[in-house]
């Protein structure tokens, strides 16, 4: 293995440490702890496992966190009639409703209709607008694109002038946010799908390459350009070898590893960062409540 393999773990550490210290510093000066509200529609295990870490995190890092868990057949007034509570209530500064919502909703409806000031997602309009205009430090960036920045961050600096970087995956959640991020910080961008051709060959001219597309091991070493940074955001459960489930990533990531430059691992790589990014949201939407500038993250 010649790549070098970067720990998402302690990065979103060190990011827990600035919010924990952040929040200390608001209720010292202003009397006001961050509130972060987490709505989950339905049973699917896989989405209780990721919102329970996420209320628990929240707890970790002085928050008000309250959990909202709502049956399989929630209506889409009941679902709009708790997001509206929670978009008048002062106490708390972050809306996250998990997705995929049951078919029955309308998840748009419910994502839009969150105040744009507690979208911790980064998914209302105005917090993607500000995004895809060029304005980084006005709106709210979805967690996991920020999260998988920060770690690119740390291979390149801020200024990827001159680099070319893929994205695999368009979605508003991830692709979309992803490509705006590169782009304003100077990457030559290429945002990949599965309607593009060459798929390989396109991922091969990628100094940057940021895999999103759910599908394990589908980055091959030979899709891979010598010494690029490789950023996995596939989270994919698969029989273990001894029949227990795993987690992996969308790169075959040992053999990546002896091309790529930097590598992140699943797990432990861009998963943390997305929990600590949502954190630190949180954290940012209460500053401006409070009419305080928020830090850096
Ligand atoms: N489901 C998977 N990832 C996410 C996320 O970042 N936010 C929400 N709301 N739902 C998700």
């Amino acid at each position: 293995m010649t790549a070098t393999v970067i720990n998402g773990k302690k990065v979103a550490g060190s990011v827990l440490d600035l919010v924990k210290s952040a929040t200390a510093s608001l209720e010292q000066s202003s009397s006001v702890i961050p509130g972060l509200a987490v709505v989950i529609v339905g049973e699917d295990p896989a989405s209780h496992a990721y919102v329970g870490a996420k209320s628990r995190m929240a707890k970790q890092c002085g928050f008000r966190s309250l959990q909202y868990s709502l049956p399989e057949e929630s209506t889409q007034q009941e679902l709009a009639a708790l997001v509206e509570k929670l978009n008048v209530d002062e106490t708390i500064h972050g809306i996250l409703v998990q997705l995929p919502l049951p078919k029955h909703l309308n998840a748009e409806a419910v994502i839009q209709s969150i105040k744009a000031d507690k979208d911790v997602d980064g998914l209302h309009v105005v917090n993607a607008g500000k995004l895809a205009t060029g304005d980084l430090r006005g709106g709210l960036i979805s967690c996991t694109p920020a999260g998988a920045m920060a770690l690119i961050r740390l291979s390149h600096g801020d200024d990827l002038s001159g680099l070319s970087a893929v994205v695999i995956g368009r979605s508003n959640l991830f692709g979309k946010p992803m490509s705006a991020l590169l782009l304003a910080a100077n990457a030559t961008v290429t945002t990949a799908h599965s309607r593009t051709k060459e798929l390989a060959e396109v991922c091969r001219q990628a100094d940057i390459l940021v895999a999103a597309v759910g599908s394990p091991g589908m980055v091959r070493a030979d899709w891979v350009k010598q010494g690029a940074t490789i950023i996995d955001v596939g989270i994919n459960r698969v029989p273990g070898s001894d029949g227990t489930p795993r987690l992996v990533g969308d790169v075959s990531f040992d053999e990546c590893a002896s091309v790529a430059g930097f590598i992140t691992p699943v797990p432990g790589g861009v998963g943390p960062m997305t929990i600590a990014m949502l954190m630190a949201n949180t954290v940012t939407a209460a500053y401006r409540h409070a009419g305080r500038t928020p830090p850096n993250f």
